[in-house]
This record gives structure tokens, sequence and C-alpha cells, in this order.
């Protein structure tokens, strides 16, 4: 269905340590865990992991360390048969996250950058080749990285798809004529001061998106509610569909990198927000980062 589509993913790389509580502790409290895993995970390397598992075929590029974790990760990438050619080795160590879920599937995440934040600019864009269709960001290596690669696609003619996780104000203007920016809704708030929580906020705050980088698109993904895409003109609603929540981590991963290979091959947004919504929901069902991307085949049958 996507195999045809090629696709670069511009992005962090970590190894998550899980931990689940009934009750995350508060500041001081010390309480005991239910259980914990460690598993291959990053904004980056999620979404590339999701759009290779969708069919597509999939360039990551970032960077780890030669270490324990970043051999592990690469050799995961290569599993899911995602192309490690972009991926430096030279970090200092590893990028890492620590992953506290709570009784209802909520997440608190802390992350060290690490090699994130080591990305050389130039070298990233030098990845970003004519042949490719699309180039996915987020927002968790430096900015300047983010803004010369997404550049870099612009100038080349690629699809340009901007997740914009973890929350930051982070400095859209020098991104212009974006295709899609697809923040949540704390990150729409950080980047607009507006939390959506009803379709008036909503409107305000994608207007607000719309004018600081003039996107084809605003796609917010608003949890439990779906998504909503504005075009400049009209916004529109699409609900989620309802499943279990075990897991909320990489929901929206997998969100991003299903909006971004449905809009490629259909050329509809609303097609692709649709297709989006019952990925995330997959996603929530499942516990773990990558672990939760699902295929293109359990997407079309998820009802
Ligand atoms: O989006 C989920 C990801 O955020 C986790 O895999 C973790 O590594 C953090 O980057």
């Amino acid at each position: 269905m996507y195999s045809d589509i090629k696709a670069a993913v511009m992005g962090s790389i970590n190894m998550d340590i899980i931990l689940s509580a009934e009750k995350l502790p508060d500041i001081g409290e010390n309480v005991l865990g239910s259980e914990y895993s460690y598993a291959c995970g990053g904004k980056g390397a999620n979404q590339a992991i999701g759009l290779s598992r969708l069919g597509a075929r999939t360039r990551m590029i970032g960077k780890v360390a030669d270490d324990v974790n970043g051999n592990r990760l690469i050799s995961n990438l290569s599993e899911n048969k995602v192309d490690i050619s972009g991926v430096s080795k030279k970090g200092s160590s590893t990028g890492l996250a620590a992953i506290l879920i709570d009784g209802k599937g909520r997440n608190r995440i802390i992350v060290y950058e690490s090699a994130n934040a080591e990305i050389v600019p130039e070298e990233a864009a030098s990845f970003i080749t004519d042949e490719l269709d699309m180039l996915l960001v987020q927002f968790e290596t430096k900015e300047e990285v983010v803004i010369k690669c997404v550049n870099t696609a612009k100038e080349k003619g690629l699809i340009t798809v901007v997740d914009c996780g973890p929350a930051k104000n982070f400095c859209l203007e020098k991104m212009q004529g974006i295709t899609i920016i697809t923040p949540n809704e704390n990150e729409t708030e950080a980047l607009t001061g507006i939390f959506p929580e009803d379709e008036e906020t909503a409107l305000k705050a994608s207007e607000i998106l719309f004018g600081r980088s003039k996107p084809k698109f605003v796609v917010l993904k608003l949890g439990a509610r779906g998504c909503s895409v504005f075009d400049g003109e009209n916004i529109h609603f699409l609900p989620s569909y309802p499943t279990e929540v075990r897991d909320t981590t990489a929901a929206g991963d997998s969100f991003t990198a299903a909006l971004a290979l449905e809009y490629k091959r259909s050329g509809s947004i609303l097609k692709a927000c649709d297709f989006a919504n019952r990925a995330g929901s997959i996603a929530v069902s499942r516990v773990g980062a990558e672990n939760s991307m699902p295929t293109a085949r359990e997407i079309i049958s998820f009802i």
C-alpha cells in the first residue's frame, strides 16, 4: 500500500526505561512499581519504525553513541527494515528516556538528550536527498537542526511533516510553508498559549499556528477526542476510535507516521486524519513505544 513511498525521519533515538505504578509519586514520595521494561524508543526512531511497519521505504537520520544502548537501537532499526545510513555512532552517549506510567495509562517522561543534541545540521541535511518523497521531524533534537533539515526538504520539493513533541515554544517562523504541522494538546498550548479544550479554542490555536508557519494544514492531535484539521479557512473535527487505554506513549508518533503516509498516498487530508486516528487508538491499547506501532493491515481492519 505504501511501498512506493520513500520517507526520511530526522529525530531522536532513545533507550526507554518504562516503569509502571498505580499512582505516580508526588515530590518526596516513594511508591512501589508494578512492572518495568527497557524498550527502543525516541520520537524520531518511533516514527521511522511506524513508517516502515506501514510499508514505506524509510531512512533514519540521527545520532547515537557506540555503546550498548546505541548498538541495540541501531540493530533494532535495521531489524525493522529502516535504512540506518543516516545514523551516526559518534555521539558522546546514547539518548535515554525514563517513562513513568500510571494505572490509567498516562505517562510522564524525562529525556536525557545526549547524542540527539549533538547532531550537526549540515551532516543531517546531507541525507535529505532528491529521490525522497517526504521528511518527518520532531522537536527532540536541536532547533537549528530541525530548521535546516525542513528547509532543505522544502527546497527539494518534499512533503514536510512537523510533529511538535516534546512541548516547547519552537521558532516556527523559520520554517515557512511546511506541509503539515501536527502538535498535541500540550504542544499546542506551548506554541500558542491556548489549550485546545473545545472547538472554539482549537480554531483559535490553529489560526495562530497557521499564521506563524503558513503550513498547508494544521492538524491538532486532541487525545481521546480525535483530531482537527485546519487549512487556513475551515476547520474539521474527526473523532477518535474508542479503545482500552493501556499506555499513551508514542500514540502521537504512530498518528504522525500514519497521517504522513496516507496523505501522500491519497492526497486527502481528511482520509489521512481518519487513518491516523485509527493508528493512534491502536497505539494506546498497547504498552511501549515502537511496540505500539501498527501495520497498515491492522489499521484498515480496526473499527
Ligand atoms: O514519543 C514517545 C517517546 O518520547 C519515547 O519513546 C521516549 O523516548 C521519548 O522520546
